[in-house]
């Protein structure tokens, strides 16, 4: 099957290159599963429902969180009646909605897809490596899983790295958020999980990592407060990984980075391109 991840969105640009993308790519690839981080949707800080029902509707089957989940104040409601937006797993119990969702995908997998947060230069929450051990004991790959999606939101690439070795050969794709930056190590690490330190944004790249260079720039020279950091209003670029899976085994057989539109040397996975012409 092929699983599309696509790191943070930012604002209205990320929003509009996904709506308009999106469902393009959707079906040019004839992709079975997309995991979109939602957690900077709303302009910069958390995600509206109105905001995760556009996203659902361009093509995600699941839109994940972070550190920024309940910036608007409404999602820690809606949440609630939205099984297709998950939070990170490893906030402490009691937290509204879930860390982990089990979908049908388009050629009727079950895919897992969980969501956790590190802890490293972040808000200390519990242990997300015993979160996910949770998480994957009740629902392994190959036996109820045809396929687990992790999306390590986390600052550290360390952090990040034990994260994908961790769950080596138990996960099809173990993904790092919250950057913002797409790291240039895509790769299958030895037990058959796909890796990325950090998928990247759907971003206006012309910023600093995806808000107006002005204030960001100011915040690192005076250090007074100043006005809101808003989101770059310029062409967005998509950004993330692509993976194609073993239908036997769940691991992945092949993985590409994927970075699509302004800002940044494209890439995409042209063997898929190339199959479906
Ligand atoms: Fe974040």
């Amino acid at each position: 099957m092929r699983l599309l991840f696509l790191g943070d969105i930012v604002g209205r640009s990320g929003r509009i290159a996904v709506q308009e993308r999106l469902p393009e790519l959707r079906q040019r690839w004839t992709l079975d599963c997309v995991v979109i981080n939602g957690e900077n949707a709303a302009g910069g800080f958390g995600i509206t429902e109105a905001i995760c029902e556009d996203v659902l509707a361009a093509g995600a089957d699941v839109v994940t969180l972070g550190n920024h989940s309940w910036d608007q104040r409404e999602a820690l409601v809606f949440i609630e009646r939205q099984p297709r937006l998950i939070r990170p797993a490893n906030y402490p119990s009691g937290t509204p909605g879930r860390g982990a969702t089990v979908i049908e995908a388009r050629n009727g997998a079950r895919v897992l897809v969980v969501n956790l947060m590190g802890r490293l230069f972040m808000d200390p929450l519990d242990d997300p490596f015993a979160a996910v051990e949770r998480e994957l004991s009740a629902c392994p790959l190959g036996e109820v899983a045809d396929a687990i999606i992790v999306d390590m939101h986390a600052e550290a690439t360390s952090e990040k790295l034990a994260m994908g070795h961790f769950l080596d050969g138990r996960a099809t794709l173990v993904v790092g958020t919250h950057t913002h930056v797409p790291t240039s190590d895509t790769r299958i690490l030895p037990a058959g999980t796909a890796y990325q330190s950090d998928a990247g944004m759907c971003g206006d790249y012309d910023s600093v990592l995806g808000m107006q260079k002005d204030e960001a720039i100011r915040r690192f020279i005076e250090k007074t407060p100043g006005s809101r950091l808003e989101p770059g209003l310029g062409e967005a670029a998509l950004s993330g990984i692509a993976v194609e899976t073993d239908d036997l085994t769940g691991l992945a057989k092949a993985v590409w980075p994927v970075r699509l539109g302004p800002g940044l040397q494209e890439s995409w996975p042209v063997a898929w391109d190339a199959r479906s012409a």
